[in-house]
């Protein structure tokens, strides 16, 4: 399987390339290729395979990005929610004019008479709107709260389209609030959901936007990339003209993610201070804080883990590279 994503340099990229270099195979067959493309020129991961790392923009996608023969693309290139909201036009350009990029690659792939590539596009729970008291069924209406959550959406509607008409064949998630992020804050508006466990882990403060009793749809980054890969091999016979996913992900509130991290380290919650950021809490107050996901079960879609185990998985993948990432130690 020759394999691109879009993106790869990353937060979820890498981890997707490090899964698809560490197994070698993808739903039962071996990878041949890997192709990285970032802003910046992604880290080459070592592999049994041959792996290219290529940097340049999404929007003038060159065609070494979707060589011919590419069976999968993962389209995680974008610009995160915050920062969509505060540079419009960035976030319009990058998040739908990427995406059109990505619907021509694959109309040339398919012109020169290849077969469809699968795409996995990750859109997210900010293209809906809700209140704290609801939990979206599969059928929910997508009305989005902030710039990135529509264009998530009208991207969603424009892969979906390229689908039927034969250019790809696409299954979009859309994903929860990925935590614990390694690395630093991030121009998500949803940075503090991770900084809120992350932080406190590295012995540093951390502030919290919005009451304990928040509640909020999350994922790990290991159910992440299990999802992305399911998505990447699954049989999409069964999906008729929708091919959107809420996945089965973690309904929780900031109290117990707290909560959670006491558990596995007593105490070190102490280190979380309350503050008042109204920006931030009126982009994350729209979003939905839990979601049925019965389809993506029905899809094979496998369920949460519990919030102790995201903790545990972030102590045991990330909080030595995020210390040296960030020069804590030597
Ligand atoms: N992490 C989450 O909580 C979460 C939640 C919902 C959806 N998502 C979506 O999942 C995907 C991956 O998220 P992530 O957390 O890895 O984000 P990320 O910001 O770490 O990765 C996105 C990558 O896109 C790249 N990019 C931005 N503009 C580009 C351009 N013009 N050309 C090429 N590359 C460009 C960035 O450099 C970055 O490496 C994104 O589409 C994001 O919207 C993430």
């Amino acid at each position: 399987m020759n394999i691109t994503i879009l993106g790869g340099g990353g937060f979820l990229g890498r981890k997707i390339a490090e899964r698809l270099t560490r197994e070698g195979r993808l739903g039962g067959q071996p990878v041949t290729s890997l192709t990285l493309f970032d802003i910046a020129e992604p880290p080459k991961p070592s592999a049994a395979f041959p792996v290219t790392a290529l940097a340049g923009d999404v929007v003038d996608l060159p065609e070494a990005a979707v060589p011919a023969g590419t069976d999968v693309i993962f389209h995680l290139a974008a610009v995160v929610s915050a920062q969509a909201e505060a540079d419009y036009e960035l976030g319009r350009r990058v998040n739908l004019r990427g995406t059109d990029a990505v619907v021509d690659a694959c109309r040339r792939l398919v012109a020169a008479g290849g077969r469809p590539p699968r795409v996995v596009f990750t859109s997210s729970v900010a293209s809906f709107s809700a209140t704290q008291a609801d939990t979206l069924p599969d059928e929910a209406k997508q009305v989005p709260g902030n710039s990135y959550g529509a264009q998530k959406a009208a991207a969603e509607l424009i892969l979906a389209d390229a689908s039927r008409r034969g250019f790809m064949d696409v299954v979009t998630i859309r994903l929860p609030t990925v935590v614990v992020r390694p690395g630093r804050p991030n121009k998500a508006a949803s940075s503090f959901f991770s900084a809120i466990v992350r932080e406190p882990l590295l012995g540093l403060e951390a502030e919290l936007p919005v009451p304990d009793t928040f509640g909020v749809w999350i994922c790990s980054p290991r159910r992440a990339a299990d999802w992305l890969l399911h998505a990447a091999a699954m049989d999409t016979s069964g999906m008729g003209l929708d091919r959107s996913l809420s996945p089965p992900g973690i309904e929780t509130t900031v109290g117990n993610m707290l909560k959670a991290l006491d558990s596995v380290q007593p105490g070190a919650s102490a280190l979380v201070r309350r503050i008042t950021d109204p920006t931030i809490a009126d982009i994350v107050g729209t979003w939905p804080p839990a979601f049925t996901a019965a389809r993506a079960r029905a899809l094979g879609f496998v369920p949460h883990e519990p919030m102790e185990d995201v903790v545990r998985a972030f102590i045991a993948d990330d909080l030595e590279a995020t210390r040296r990432d960030r020069g804590l130690i030597a």
